[in-house]
């Protein structure tokens, strides 16, 4: 593959290790005593898994399914196939998603996890693409804001390839077609 590399695993890993800071403190000053983290499956495992191991109070982890692009463009219809089995009432939920993009996926979650009763719910994503925004969303942590490319590594997926890189990598456009 053809690739240039946006954000390398030294610089995630470093703003990672922010960002676990960040959430911890957050978290400690509202006298949370834990967190129930909700990953946005497939993309965020990556990013949950070192993220978790970064804070300092305690966390029960599960994930949601939504409905996910065909290719490298967003149909607009965004659907919830997996529902995490726990309760969330009265509990503080984060939200780990590895990219918003047009952020239709995200408030479609936001609505879904408010309407469950949860006490608090706050997103984390470690990419935005502001520039993509179709719906406006509060994004309370955020690692790295992009410019419009796709991308892919660490979580990240064009058709459920890649994954596995360290690094995030701008994909050649030659093999996927972005609109
Ligand atoms: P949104 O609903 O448009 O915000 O899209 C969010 C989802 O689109 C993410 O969870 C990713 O699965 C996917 N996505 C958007 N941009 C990219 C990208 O550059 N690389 C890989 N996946 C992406």
């Amino acid at each position: 593959m053809n690739s240039k590399v946006l954000l390398s695993e030294a610089n995630i890993k470093k703003r990672v290790e922010e960002l676990g800071k960040q959430i911890s403190e957050h978290y400690k000053k509202r006298n949370a005593k834990e967190l129930v983290v909700i990953g946005v499956l497939k993309g965020s495992f990556i990013f949950l898994a070192d993220l978790v191991r970064q804070f300092s109070l305690p966390c029960e982890i599960d994930f949601v399914e939504a409905s996910s692009y065909v290719g490298t463009s967003s149909s607009g219809e965004v659907a919830i196939k997996r529902d995490p089995p726990i309760s969330l009432e009265g509990r503080d939920v984060l939200l780990v998603e590895d990219i918003i993009d047009t952020g239709l996926t995200m408030v479609k979650l936001l609505d879904h996890f408010k309407s469950r009763n949860a006490q608090s719910v706050a997103v984390c994503s470690l990419l935005f693409k502001p520039s993509r925004t179709k719906e406006k969303v509060r994004i309370d942590f955020l690692g790295f804001k992009i410019d419009d490319h796709f991308v892919v590594g660490y979580g990240l997926d064009f058709n459920d390839r890649y994954r596995e890189l360290k690094d995030i990598v701008i994909l050649d456009p030659k093999e996927g077609e972005h609109s």
